[in-house]
């Protein structure tokens, strides 16, 4: 039968038990991870938070009752243990953990609870499928190297908030039960009980509320809170995540970068070591399109994109000429020292680019002795195959990889083409963490689907001032005092400078198609704050799951959220979503379709 606690008391956590406590008396509690039983000895590792400690139940030295029971414990049953530190032998010193040098004499212990055997062996580096460690995630958790992941966690959040605190940002908290905001993905929604017919709606994050606490006066807001959304869901996606969300008043874009990138400065030094240098460079959205095919570009390595559209428009390659006379480009990537790459893994990355919509991947080898390979230089003249070799800074044995398309396809193909060539030929330095700012994105999109302007950011980011007169005429070309911060290809953080003039927001309803009345059905309570007094204002929001992900190495999101969902938004421990008794249902008016 498992024991109680009744009268013994904790006084260590395993790796607090150092060589300075030999000889001395301790009590330690935890599960048992491995054990060994030579007979009269029985050793035991016992691990807590903290790391593993080597316990012995020694027959000559702990009393019978005790060894006795000694000899029924088992994986994972839960124990404290009451003994004397001692020196290990010098030929049992483990110099893998911090009590290697150490060990415990047990003198009586304790059974706390009994286990049945897990599901999958609790240690560092096992692979375990993912399916089986969701469903027991509280196992899974017990695991040295997620438990560290968590650890970090708890780090940020105390460094992040000392910072903020000290630059006078107060954290407020914002609801949950709310109406939709407009960040962009579908809504989470709750149905009302008190009013039948009616939803909340989650947040997708505390925007509005942020910007009414500037109206309050509140003038430095923080906050590190939950957000909602349903979209699509990726390896750094997640339906519900956390923001470190920040909004301050009187400023403009170099206040809230110059304030902002002191905070990563600070937790980076303080959770992982690394030295951030300030100030973060910074990058225009057009530049990183052009230059790298994403607003996200990993600078970690190089392989650019260039614009070869000038030098193809008129050639004999249809492909390259119809492109450019579509009003879409020819751009391409010069991978250096590869002219010997394998047909078929050229293959296989025609079939790659495909996924982003491409029609298709030309190529040029340049062979050490400066002849070409290509299927594609027969229709192009010699001088345009010079050309575009010097576009590319061509040298014998670089291969060029061409795509030609709507601008649109050729960023998306050609700007993961470069992430998958880095990952595949070994160019990225995993130490590195290379920062950056993108600004000046463009304020709006012309959205295909619902045929209408959408922002790109929110529909209360500010036009930048310059472009202010382009609002009628051009909006596509109006750029936004948007800012996105970078780390390693993902975009760990966004903001912008918001609209305060009554003008150039309704401007903006407008040009985002939305009536006077259909503004005010949504975002009333914001309109109508804006009318009492509103200071200029500017924020930005950072995903701390990703900044906690790439800090701990992980290539997962869900490596670093306790209790993280599956790509289908469903949490296999709790089988959430579920179905409701049909008694629920009725006091809220649902009834739902088969
Ligand atoms: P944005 O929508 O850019 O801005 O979100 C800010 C940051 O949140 C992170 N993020 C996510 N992380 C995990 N899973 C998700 N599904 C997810 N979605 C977003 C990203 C992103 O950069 N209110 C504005 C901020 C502002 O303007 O102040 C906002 O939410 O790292
Ligand atoms: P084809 O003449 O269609 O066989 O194409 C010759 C080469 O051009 C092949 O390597 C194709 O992969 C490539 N190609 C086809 N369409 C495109 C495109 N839109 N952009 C770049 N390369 C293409």
């Amino acid at each position: 039968m498992s024991e109680n606690m009744k009268g013994i008391h904790r006084t260590h956590r395993c790796t607090d038990v150092t060589e300075s406590l030999i000889e001395e008396k301790v009590v330690v509690a935890g599960w048992v991870q491995t054990r060994r039983d030579l007979g009269g000895l029985i050793f035991i590792d016992l691990r807590d938070i903290s790391g593993v400690l080597q316990v012995v139940f020694d027959a000559g030295y702990i009393h019978k009752e005790g060894f006795v029971k000694a000899e029924k414990l088992r994986g994972e049953y839960v124990i404290i243990v009451e003994g004397v530190v001692a020196k290990r032998r010098e030929e049992t010193i483990n110099s893998k953990v911090p009590t290697g040098t150490i060990e415990l004499f047990a003198t009586d212990f304790r059974i706390l609870s009994e286990s049945q055997t897990p599901p999958f062996h609790i240690d560092e580096n096992v692979s375990v499928n993912e399916e089986l460690r969701l469903k027991y995630r509280y196992l899974d958790l017990r695991r040295p190297d997620i438990q560290k992941n968590f650890i970090l966690r708890h780090k940020a959040y105390q460094s992040i908030r000392e910072y903020y605190s000290k630059e006078r940002f107060l954290e407020i908290e914002t609801p949950v039960l709310t109406k939709s905001t407009p960040e962009g993905a579908r809504d989470y929604l709750v149905p009302s009980r008190v009013h039948p017919g009616m939803f909340y709606a989650l947040p997708q994050s505390p925007q509005l509320f942020k910007q009414l606490l500037m109206v309050s006066g509140f003038d430095r807001y923080m906050q590190i809170t939950k957000c909602y959304r349903d979209e699509d869901l990726r390896s750094d996606r997640q339906p519900e995540f956390t923001q470190i969300d920040t909004e301050m008043s009187f400023v403009d874009v170099d206040d809230v970068i110059q304030i902002n990138e002191k905070m990563l400065q600070k937790v980076f030094k303080e959770c992982v070591g690394v030295d951030i240098e300030l100030p973060i460079k910074r990058m225009t959205y057009e530049h990183a399109m052009n230059k790298y095919g994403s607003d996200k570009p990993d600078l970690r390595y190089g392989l650019e994109l260039v614009d070869l559209s000038n030098i193809v428009r008129d050639c004999g390659f249809k492909v390259f000429a119809d492109a450019v006379a579509n009003g879409g480009s020819v751009r391409a990537i010069n991978v250096q020292g590869q002219a010997d790459m394998p047909r078929r893994q050229i293959d296989s990355l025609t079939e790659f680019v495909k996924i982003f919509k491409a029609k298709g991947m030309a190529w040029i080898a340049i062979e050490a002795d400066g002849s070409h390979k290509s299927a594609i230089t027969k229709f192009l003249t010699d001088e345009e195959t010079g050309n575009i070799l010097k576009a590319m800074d061509a040298e014998h044995g670089d291969l060029i990889l061409f795509c030609a398309d709507k601008d649109k396809v050729v960023f998306d193909a050609l700007g993961g083409l470069r992430q998958e060539l880095a990952k595949k030929l070994g160019l990225i330095n995993k130490d590195e963490y290379n920062f950056i700012w993108i600004t000046e994105f463009p304020l709006l999109e012309y959205s295909e689907e619902d045929k209408r302007y959408v922002a790109i950011h929110h529909p209360f980011t500010a036009p930048m001032d310059e472009d202010i007169k382009l609002l009628d005429k051009d909006p596509e070309k109006v750029r936004a005092k948007a800012y996105d911060i970078v780390l390693n290809g993902y975009e760990i953080g966004g903001g912008s400078v918001r609209i305060h003039q009554r003008e150039i927001q309704e401007k903006m309803f407008a040009l985002l198609g939305f009536t006077q009345q259909e503004a005010y059905d949504r975002f009333g309570f914001l309109l109508n704050a804006f009318k009492y007094g509103v200071p200029p204002h500017a924020g930005i929001a950072y995903g701390l799951d990703r900044i906690i992900m790439i800090m701990a190495g992980c290539d997962n999101i869900r490596d670093v959220i306790a209790f993280p969902k599956t790509k289908d938004a469903s949490c296999l421990m709790t089988e959430a979503p579920n179905v409701v008794e049909e008694k629920q249902l009725k006091e809220l008016g649902i009834r739902v379709e088969k």
